[in-house]
């Protein structure tokens, strides 16, 4: 039993895997279609979260795992509370880049952080907030230098590879193991993913 009327669906993957493509696609089609939507990401989506992610992706700074991870989740606290929640009990479709599983992926497989750890304070900064679906786009680390390369990397993306696979070993381990996670084929079109987000979406929307 869900608390809150609305749907909720986050946008999960690697960095540069399509996740503001395919977010800005899906809100397109929830404008033509007039669907009360909030379109929102992690960590940020409120003033004092955003705050947070720009002192977590500034890549003067060396951060801890456990200080990094921390920031995470009191990132989350604020964001949940103030926006996901209140948006969802006004019944409106969410859409999020990044939440929870991010955080077990990243600070958890690839930092080497304990999931256990990762999975208790994820559930503590949600209040046990739970997408109803998360989906996954699944790209092979070598796409991360073939797309985007005018982009200015952040603290995160200035990672080695072999962050940058174990990212993406933890996404592939984590959707086969979860209930309510899609892994899709990020390497596919655009226009080819966005077909298939809105197949898995189109159930939530009655
Ligand atoms: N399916 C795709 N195939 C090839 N390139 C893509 C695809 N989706 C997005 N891109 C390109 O990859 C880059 C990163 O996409 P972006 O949506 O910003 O990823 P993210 O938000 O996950 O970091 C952009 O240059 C974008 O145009
Ligand atoms: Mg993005």
């Amino acid at each position: 039993m869900s608390p809150h009327r609305g749907v909720f669906i986050v946008l999960e993957g690697p960095d540069k895997s399509g996740k503001s493509t395919q977010a800005a696609l899906l809100v397109r089609y929830l404008k033509s279609h007039k669907i009360p939507f909030l379109h929102s990401r992690e960590p940020g989506g409120t003033a004092f979260a955003e705050a947070i992610r720009k002192l977590l992706l500034d890549p003067r700074h060396q951060v801890t795992p456990l200080a990094e991870l921390l920031l995470y989740e009191a990132a989350r606290a604020q964001h949940t509370q103030e926006t996901l929640l209140p948006a969802l009990r006004r019944g409106k479709f969410v859409l999020c880049e990044r939440y929870t599983l991010a955080t077990m992926a990243y600070q958890g497989h690839a930092r080497g952080l304990s999931l256990p750890l990762v999975r208790r304070l994820n559930q503590i900064a949600t209040s046990g907030l739970k997408p109803d679906l998360t989906i996954v786009l699944d790209v092979l680390e070598s796409e991360f230098n073939s797309r985007d390369k005018q982009r200015r990397h952040d603290r995160l993306e200035l990672e080695s590879p072999g962050f940058r696979r174990r990212v993406r070993e933890g996404y592939r381990s984590l959707a086969r193991r979860q209930p309510r996670v899609a892994l899709l084929n990020g390497r596919r079109d655009v226009a080819q993913l966005h077909q298939e987000i809105l197949q898995r979406v189109c159930r939530f929307l009655s």
